[in-house]
């Protein structure tokens, strides 16, 4: 129960389920978040049991979420109904995502917070880390340079991702894979694999990332993609790069990148560097 106005209203938390899909793009779609429906069921696939819905005397109020890396957790999607907002359903809603993280073993939780809620997240006891950056541009007429990733790949490639990040992303990858064979590539020289890039179709634009490279290799970052913008150089693409990996942010430059927004990667929990390896993030949702 919480107490608005002096008037006492119950207040509940139950699991995200499919049917609560349109209730989820409801509230994305409230906040410009350009997520699609597709998105929001491999979420659920993701972490089935890491979803949670508030609901006020039975009325849908917001949704957070986690999704679980082993060590580190990340979490992500929390919303309440502008209508619901100021009554304590968000700090409802993050203890139970916080519970979840601990249940999952995490020693470190992680988000990207956007300007106006970095305070909301501070009072529950998150750190600023780094600035997490946005950046978008045009497509372009070109060629693959690398492989294309094929579904036998992801053999060598989670293993890969798992030796250069420290963390298991064994199930975004695999159903980032499934719903988008057609933006993932993958590089690979008498060394063995040498990185690869994910890519998904978002509602207005494609969106590349995880891109993972041995670290120093630049040049395998730059043909990864300019390898999937060669898809189809008629879309717009996004990638997310932390403000601390210059070589990202250079390789960015050169290929006519611009930055068009930024949060606040956020931590709790015992530190976690993440790898120099990691050249783009999978989002501002998974981390
Ligand atoms: C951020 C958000 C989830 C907070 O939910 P909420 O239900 O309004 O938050 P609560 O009522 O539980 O607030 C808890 C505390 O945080 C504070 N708080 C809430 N929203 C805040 C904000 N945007 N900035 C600063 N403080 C905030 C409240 O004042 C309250 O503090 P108090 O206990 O000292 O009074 C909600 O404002 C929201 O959905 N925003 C839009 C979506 C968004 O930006 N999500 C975060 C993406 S990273």
């Amino acid at each position: 129960m919480c107490r608005v106005s002096s008037i006492l209203v119950k207040l509940t938390i139950s699991p995200f389920g499919q049917d609560d899909i349109p209730f989820g793009k409801s509230l994305t779609d409230g906040e410009n978040w350009h997520r699609t429906a597709k998105d929001w069921a491999r979420l659920l696939r993701i972490e089935p049991s890491g979803i949670f819905k508030a609901e006020i005397d039975g009325k849908d109020a917001g949704v957070a979420a986690v999704t679980g890396y082993g060590t580190l957790a990340w979490v992500h999607s929390v919303i309440v109904a502008r209508e619901y907002r100021g009554q304590g359903v968000g700090m409802t809603l993050m203890d139970a995502c916080i519970g979840y993280c601990k249940g999952l073993g995490a020693r470190c939780i992680k988000l990207d917070s956007v300007p106006a809620a970095k305070s909301f997240y501070e009072k529950l006891g998150f750190t600023e880390e780094f600035e997490s950056l946005r950046f978008m541009r045009a497509g372009e007429r070109g060629s693959a340079l690398v492989q294309r990733m094929r579904s036998e790949d992801l053999r060598s490639v989670i293993p890969f991702d798992r030796a250069m990040t420290r963390i298991n992303r064994a199930k975004v990858i695999e159903e980032i894979y499934k719903d988008n064979p057609e933006w993932a590539f993958y590089a690979r020289d008498s060394h063995g694999i040498r990185g690869y890039l994910l890519g998904w179709q978002g509602e207005d634009r494609v969106n590349l990332g995880p891109c993972v490279c041995v670290a120093g290799s630049d040049q395998w970052f730059v043909k990864l993609v300019r390898s999937a913008m060669s898809t189809d150089p008629t879309k717009d693409f996004r990638i997310c790069v932390s403000e601390k990996n210059n070589r990202a942010l250079i390789a960015l430059k050169s290929m006519n990148f611009e930055k068009v927004q930024s949060s606040t990667r956020m931590f709790m929990g015992d530190r976690f560097s993440e790898a120099e390896a990691s050249y783009a993030m999978i989002s501002p949702e998974k981390g």
